[in-house]
Formats: C-alpha cells, structure tokens, sequence
C-alpha cells in the first residue's frame, strides 16, 4: 500500500495533516522527526514527505532528506525551516501578515489555475527573504513576497499557511495536487480496501488461534468487535459486562445485534454486584476508581470460563497512540478501566486492528461494514456510565429515574433533527432536592440537560438549543418522570467546566 510520511517535529499540526491526506484517500503516518534519520525514511518507503511542527524549536531536519529523491512538503515553520537550511535566507519577523494567497505562476502545480484565495494563519515569526537556489516562489500574499516556494526538478516544496487548517480555502485541493500529481497518489486509502487490508491482516496474525475482546457498545469496540468476526469468526470471544448504569435499553440493543453476529457473545448482567460496591459512595473519583476495578474483576472472571485465548484485542485508535504519554487523550484514558485489562488477563499477544485509524474513519469503516447508525454514530459514553451523570449517592431509583429523562432528552433531540450538530448531549441527576409548587411533602430531584458542539472534547462550547425546545423537554420530563420537580440547561463552556458534572 502506498504511504505518506508526516514527519513532526514537535507541534501540534501533525493529527489535522493526517486526517486530511487520509480525506484525499491517501494512507499516511506521523512519525516523530526524532525517531526518523534519512535511513529509517527510506526504508520506510514513503511516496512522499510532509514535513509539519517547527524544526528550529523541535528536532532538526535531517538535510539528507532532502536528497533521497521522494517529495517533501514543507508546512507552516517547517516552511521557512527548510528554506533555512537549502540555502535561502530567513529573518526573524513581527509582522501580521495578509490572508489573500496569490497564486505567483501558471506553471506552479500545487496552486495552478487557483484564484486569490483566503488562507489560515502563518508563520509570523520568520519570514523567507531569499529562496534557495534553484527555487521559485509560487504564491504570495499582499505583504509576504514568497508564502510558497517550490523546486518542481528535486519535488520539494514549501507552504508557510497552513493548508490543512479548516479556514484555509482550497487547502485540501492544495494537499491533493501534491499527493496526487507530485508524489503519484492512486487515491487507494478507500474504505472497501481497508476493510480487506484489515481481515487479511488479522488472519494471518491470528490464524486459527483465539480472540477475547472486551466489548463495551461504544464505537470503537463495536467495529472492533466487527471487523474479527469478519477474519476470524467464531475464533472471537466477546465480553459485554453490564455494569448496570448504562443509558435505557442499551444492553439489550447491543445484546440483540451482537448475540446474532458470527462470534460468540457474552453478556455478564453484573449491576448487583457494581451498585453493592458504589453504596454511600459520592466522590467521583472514588466512583470510577471502583468501576474500573470491578470491572476488571467481572471480566477477569468471565475470561476463565473461556479459558486461555491467544489474544487479547483492543478497540485502541490512531489518536491513543499519537498521543500516548502526553496531553488530553491520556487524561481521558485515566479514566477507562478497559486500559488497565491487559495486566490481568492471560493472553500472549495484544492485537488492535483499529490502531491506525482516525476516529470519523472507524465511523466510516463500521457504516462501510452494515453497523447500525446507533453503533457508529453514538457519541462517547463515559466508561463508568451514569454513575458519574448521578451525583452524590447512587441507587437503582436515581439510575431509572435518569434513564427515563435521558432519554426523552436524546430522544426529542433527535426528532428534532439536532443530534447530528451536537458533540454530546445527556442528562445529570443532581443531588438537589426540592419540592414541587403547591405540595409541602416529597421532594423531588433537580435534573441538569448538557449539551455541547465540540471538535474533539478538549474544549466544548454549550449548544445553543431553541427554546421551544427547552421549553418542551421541561414539560415533558416533569410530567413523564416522576421523581424530578425541576430541569435546568447548563450554559457552560469548556474551559472553564468539564463536560461531565463529575
Ligand atoms: P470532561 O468531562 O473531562 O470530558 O470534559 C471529556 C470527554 O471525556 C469523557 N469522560 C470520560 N470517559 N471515562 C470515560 O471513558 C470517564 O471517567 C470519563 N470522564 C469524562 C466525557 O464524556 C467527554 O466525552
């Protein structure tokens, strides 16, 4: 299969480039700068090299790259870097420059035939005030003579905007041309292919030996759990642990559409066992740490009976080993019990065939292989469910009394349409208490509705949902669950709040 090499060099560009050559059907990886010398590279054997990250903050550029005879793309400061470094000069430079990219000449192939077009930012830094020999400037703005440069005889060239960036028009047609026309791109990165990548891939690894797969009904997992069915059958083991706080009816979809796949399904209705552990518990931490640990427990146990496999897989995705050891994605993985499996289970070796995959492709890949949308399209559920949507003490009447109202929640949501701008919505059962208007006795729950649009969860803004809307929710939760006398919206961002309340 024909590879792009993303070469970071520190920044934190290199996921967006990524996503948006796999958007040109291109399969490519990022590898740190560090980890690659010009030698690692070619026996990589990249049909091109994007470079991204700053070079003059990060790691160098290793100048012999530039001589193996595969394309470069140069992006944002690694641009000027690399201008630096073939012979041109850069100075250091304050100036805010202009957004309207001028295409600087017809015969320039990443940008022929491209009117003025609008640009994301650029590298205010530096600024190249002379190419390097042999070069040409192929685009410029009103105030920066040479925004783009290339060397068409060597196949290097330079951008200092950043065509991967949303707001830069045309930017994905840029990524194209070059993938396409400089580095002979056959656009085979195309979800049918990967599928039959995939399914060879894993019965060669597998063979006729056995896999156990913890299957939670989150995305991830669920076309995980798809894709080794496919390869390898019943070879496959699933384990559903029903912890008892997931969302109404979800064990029994999840049941329903797995127990009827070519594996064999395991559903472990553990909730007793979960809420005599969580009793009186209220610090959320406490929480998670306690339904991480039983579930371990109940899977370990549950894995017994199956008896010893040869792998373990995981629903592990491209971002968690991007980001592995750094940054938001380890922070949330903190929190996911299933990451703590492989240090109980006995198994020989871990297989995870989602680990190169983008989020939106997993989505893709699920939907390619027939997985119903309320499978690929459902938004992150947190691993220790409802039990942090409860706040304070957990019961079983809290949990159907949330259940129900979040339900009429998701459900109006999508009837009107909403659910599909929304990053994440759900229910909170705050641990306020109140009376309802014209009653003395029996107080009765405050619910809290979240909503947000989010790009990738690290910030979130709250959605700003039509006040009829609100207005019907309000009605219809009071009237069809009992036990909650009040509902309010929250209007808060991330930062300063989570998106959970716990
Ligand atoms: P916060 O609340 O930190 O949430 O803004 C960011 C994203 O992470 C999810 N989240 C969790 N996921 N176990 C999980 O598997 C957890 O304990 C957990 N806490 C938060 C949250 O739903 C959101 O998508």
């Amino acid at each position: 299969m024909q590879k792009v090499l993303i070469l970071n060099h520190g920044g934190q560009y290199d996921q967006l480039i990524a996503r948006r050559v796999r958007e040109c059907h291109v399969f490519c990886e990022v590898r740190p700068a560090s980890e690659m010398d010009a030698d690692k590279i070619r026996s990589f054997q990249p049909i091109g090299i994007i470079l991204s990250g700053d070079p003059l903050e990060g790691t160098a550029i290793d100048p012999r790259i530039f001589e193996l005879g595969i394309p470069v793309l140069g992006i944002g400061k690694a641009c000027t870097a690399m201008a630096a470094l073939l012979g041109g000069s850069v100075a250091p430079s304050k100036q805010a420059y202009g957004r309207t990219l001028t295409n600087l000449s017809e015969n320039a192939v990443l940008f022929a035939g491209f009117p003025p077009v609008t640009i994301s930012w650029m590298d205010h830094d530096r600024q190249i005030t002379a190419l390097p020999p042999d070069f040409v400037a192929t685009a410029r703005t009103a105030d920066c003579p040479i925004a783009a440069f290339s060397c068409p005889e060597r196949s290097l060239y330079g951008m200092q905007f950043h065509p991967e960036a949303a707001h830069t028009e045309g930017g994905t047609q840029i990524l194209k041309r070059f993938l396409k026309d400089v580095c002979g791109a056959n656009e085979e990165w195309q979800m049918e292919n990967v599928i039959s990548w995939a399914i060879s891939d894993i019965r060669h690894r597998v063979g006729s030996r056995r896999v156990l797969l913890a299957l939670s009904g989150g995305v991830d997992s669920s076309v995980a759990a798809a894709l080794l069915s496919r390869a390898v059958g019943s070879q496959l083991t699933c384990i559903f642990v029903d912890h008892g706080m997931l969302r109404k009816d979800e064990g029994d979809q999840v049941e329903a559409f797995f127990s009827r796949m070519d594996l064999h399904f395991v559903r472990v209705n553990a909730s007793e066992r979960f809420l005599a552990r969580l009793d009186g518990i209220t610090d959320p931490g406490e929480k998670r740490r306690i339904v991480g640990e039983e579930f371990v427990r109940v899977f370990e146990e549950e894995a017994k009976k199956v008896g010893a496999v040869d792998f373990l897989a995981q629903g592990t995705i491209y971002p968690d080993i991007l980001e592995n050891g750094q940054g938001y994605a380890d922070v949330i993985k903190s929190h996911r019990e299933i990451g703590s499996l492989p240090d109980h289970i006995d198994f020989k070796e871990l297989i995870e065939p989602l680990r190169l995959l983008f989020k939106d492709e997993v989505r893709q890949l699920g939907r390619t292989m027939g997985l119903p949308e309320f499978l690929v399209g459902r938004q992150p559920f947190p691993g220790p469910g409802l039990a942090i949507r409860i706040i304070g003490n957990i019961t079983p009447e809290k949990i159907s009394i949330l259940r129900d109202a979040d339900h009429i929640f998701a459900s109006e949501l999508e009837k009107a349409h909403m659910h599909d701008h929304i990053g994440q919505y759900f229910a909170v059962l705050t641990d306020t208490e109140l009376r309802r208007s014209g009653k003395d006795t029996h107080a009765e729950y405050c619910l809290a509705l979240r909503a947000v649009t989010t790009d990738d969860f690290s910030t979130a803004k709250w959605a700003r949902l039509p006040y009829e809307l609100l207005d019907r929710l309000s009605s219809l939760i009071i009237k069809e669950v009992p036990g909650i006398s009040r509902v309010v919206y929250d209007i808060t961002s991330k930062p300063p709040a989570t998106i959970e309340w716990e």
